[in-house]
């Protein structure tokens, strides 16, 4: 298989998850990166495209004239990675779709939900394929508890925890120009939900993932623990889903000692599953009445859907790069199967699609609304 040829608009210096993004491009060696518009900064631009390698007449300085360069060229981008701040994410990729570009764009989709209706609008009316790396759903103990709610094994759905926690903010670092911090707590910039659209769009799509279920309501109680901030640091979020699913979502940036504890418990009237992102390869199953169990990845009890995104033996840690890799490769076999006019495998529809981008802008939108109006119940 020849390589794909990768854009990247973000991810330049001092930029976060654009390395983790060309780390997980390269794990299987489907993707070559040959092209970026990397920063906002035209020169930061040039000077982290010189840095990893990226052809001096590759490297835009906006990613307008990138999108654009790159659709008339012999050999040009086959698909761009969007690692920019949230607001940026539409219009960045409907430059690239119009021009027939594949999209893998991070989380969350949009910063609001006009924005979302408008991308979702814009790759339905294309013929270019769409990725979300909400890479929670590509950890092998992640797809076996997904298999394992769907097939049974812990009975009918009851209840539904998670949570997903971090401490960074706990101080206002935003005001000391910490990049991360800065854009994240600008509602302009990241939209309405803090935490809520940052991790808790993560939790609400893992709980998506694995049990399925349809959410019909939400109560929501967020908070903006540090002053002056203007959107939410913590919000607790209660979930009624289909068939009397009862559920809790918590969200938080401001927990001393918790770094990325995205955390699930999925309980059903017959057993219960337990996962942890920063322990990733073991799975908890409690049938009830019997011993405590763990699935370890790779071990005897992991079932084809879990082995297929495992690279390593059990005991040797895979996690957050492998995970992402995971929906890289996935996404690259789709691309491959559209380029040869193949039916594309159902087991690579797994990789977030902009389907499940506007249901995480709808759920941050609702949970801001619910929060805000005084934490009424609402209708999703
Ligand atoms: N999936 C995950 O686990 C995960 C983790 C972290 C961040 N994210 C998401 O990734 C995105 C980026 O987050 P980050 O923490 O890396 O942010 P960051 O601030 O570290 O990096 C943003 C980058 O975008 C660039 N940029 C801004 N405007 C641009 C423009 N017009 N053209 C080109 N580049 C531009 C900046 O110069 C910078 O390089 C966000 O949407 C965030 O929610 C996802």
């Amino acid at each position: 298989m020849s390589k794909l040829k990768l854009g990247m608009v973000g991810g330049g210096q001092g930029a976060f998850i654009g390395s983790v993004h060309r780390i997980a491009s390269r794990i299987d060696d489907h993707y070559e990166l040959v092209a970026g518009s990397l920063a906002s900064n035209p020169e930061v631009a040039h000077s982290s495209a010189k840095e990893l390698g990226i052809a001096e007449d590759r490297s835009y300085s906006t990613y307008l004239e990138m999108a654009e360069k790159e659709s008339n060229i012999e050999n040009g981008i086959d698909v761009v990675a969007i690692v920019t701040p949230n607001h940026l994410h539409y219009p960045i990729a409907e430059a690239f779709i119009m021009k027939g570009i594949h999209v893998i764009c991070d989380k969350p989709l949009t910063h609001n939900l006009e924005d979302a209706e408008k991308f979702f609008e814009c790759v339905k009316n294309s013929s270019a394929l769409f990725a979300l790396t909400h890479n929670y759903t590509g950890y092998p103990m992640v797809r076996q508890a997904r298999e394992m709610c769907h097939n049974g094994s812990i009975g009918k759905l009851r209840v539904i925890q998670v949570e997903y926690a971090q401490d960074w903010l706990t101080l206002p670092i935003e005001n000391e120009g910490q990049k991360q911090a800065s854009w994240r707590t600008d509602p302009s910039k990241a939209g309405m939900g803090g935490s809520i659209g940052d991790i808790g769009s993560h939790a609400f799509n893992l709980v998506d993932f694995i049990t399925g279920a349809k959410l019909t309501e939400l109560c929501a109680d967020i908070s903006s623990f540090v002053e002056g901030r203007k959107n939410d640091d913590n919000a607790h979020v209660l979930l009624r889903y289909e068939n009397g699913v009862k559920g809790m979502l918590w969200s938080s940036q401001v927990a001393p000692g918790n770094e990325n504890a995205l955390k699930i418990r999925i309980y059903g009237d017959k057993g219960g599953l337990e996962w942890e992102q920063e322990n990733p390869n073991y799975l908890r199953v409690d049938i009830f009445g019997e011993a405590k169990k763990i699935i370890r990845r790779a071990g005897n009890e992991t079932i084809d859907v879990a082995g297929r995104v495992t690279r390593i033996p059990p005991g040797h840690p895979e996690g957050y790069l492998e995970g992402f890799a995971n929906i890289y490769s996935d996404f690259a076999k789709q691309i491959i199967a559209f380029k040869k006019n193949q039916k594309i495998e159902d087991e690579l529809l797994l990789v977030p699609s902009i389907e499940d981008g506007l249901k995480g802008v709808k759920f941050i939108s609702k949970v801001v609304e619910s929060g805000l109006g005084g934490s009424k119940w609402l209708k999703f």
